[in-house]
């Protein structure tokens, strides 16, 4: 039984990080998804609601979880007993910074392997922040994030009005 962790900031969750998580839940017994802390964000959705989003989202997916994180990942995983790290590579302009954290967390960790997987082609353009601007200009993001996103979105933004 192997048990993996896909960790970022999904604020919010959109449907390139379901079709990665939807790819990994076929590799591993156990798919957590962590909303982990990211120094440079500051996310438009508390952590309750980005975990509200994620479990609607994958509802149907009988051996993936949610959790929450605000310390470094690799503690989160030693604690947890789990031994890889999930990211997706959407493009070759994600390389850099994912060979980055790989070898930072493997430097800090050593027995946490991380492992790419890389989304459906037609997500590869997506991206958390460009969901919000198109939403923040009247967009239509249907074809990008799933429903309960959307409403959340929505709601979000009828709010800061
Ligand atoms: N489909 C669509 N979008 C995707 C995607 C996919 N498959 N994969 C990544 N993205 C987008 C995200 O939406 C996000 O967009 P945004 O920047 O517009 O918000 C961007 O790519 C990258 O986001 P994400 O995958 O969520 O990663 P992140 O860079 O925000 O997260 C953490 C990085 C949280 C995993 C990292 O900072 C971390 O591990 N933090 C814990 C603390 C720690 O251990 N730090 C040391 C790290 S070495």
């Amino acid at each position: 039984m192997i048990k993996a962790v896909y960790p970022g900031t999904f604020d919010p969750i959109t449907k390139g990080h379901i079709d990665v998580t939807s790819r990994a839940r076929k590799l591993f017994s156990k798919i957590i998804i962590l909303i982990a802390h990211h120094n440079e964000k500051d996310p438009l959705f508390s952590v309750e609601e980005r975990k509200k989003m994620i479990k609607e989202s994958v509802r149907e997916m009988k051996n993936v979880e949610v959790d929450s994180y605000d310390g470094l990942l690799v503690d989160y995983a030693k604690k947890k007993n789990i031994r890889v790290v999930i990211r997706g590579l959407r493009a070759i302009s994600d390389f850099e910074y994912e060979f980055q954290m790989a070898l930072m967390n493997r430097k800090i960790s050593p027995e946490v392997e991380t492992i790419f997987l890389v989304p459906h082609e037609s997500y590869t353009y997506l991206s958390s922040s460009l969901i919000k601007e198109i939403i923040s200009v009247g967009g239509d993001v249907s074809h990008f994030v799933p429903k309960v996103v959307k409403k959340f979105l929505k709601k979000k933004l009828n709010e800061n009005d």
